[in-house]
């Protein structure tokens, strides 16, 4: 009989479960999600597909300039229908606009 082994298990028990739920932490809300607002839900699904919300976070375009980079995302297999284009152009520029 050995007391020892059997103790083992039971203490390491807490320590996975701290790892665990420091693990599911959620990463920064304004990385990881487009904010509120009109065409939110549009962007979310149009432009989340690929890549996190971050990339497009961090850039700052007026209008001409989201709706050229939305077209390159067309090119690259977005898709975008032509009534979600000016929702989506609208809330980029309104969201992450050279002022913002
Ligand atoms: C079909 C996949 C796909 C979808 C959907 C998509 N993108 Fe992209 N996006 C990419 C890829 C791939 C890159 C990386 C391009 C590169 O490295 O040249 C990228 C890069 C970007 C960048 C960074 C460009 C840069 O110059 O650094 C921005 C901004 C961006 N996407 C915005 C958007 C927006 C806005 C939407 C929604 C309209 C969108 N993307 C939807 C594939 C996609």
């Amino acid at each position: 009989m050995k007391p020892a082994g059997r103790l083992l298990p039971l203490l390491a028990a807490p320590a996975l479960l701290a790892a665990a739920a420091q693990a599911q932490q959620p990463a920064q809300p304004s990385a990881a999600a487009f904010p509120p607002g009109e065409g939110q839900a549009t962007v979310q699904t149009a432009c989340a597909a690929c890549h996190p919300p971050a990339i497009i976070a961090s850039k700052h375009y007026d209008a001409d300039k989201w709706a050229e980079v939305v077209d390159q995302m067309i090119g690259k297999g977005a898709k975008v229908s032509d009534a979600d284009y000016d929702v989506i152009v609208a809330y980029l520029a309104k969201t992450y606009g050279p002022s913002h």
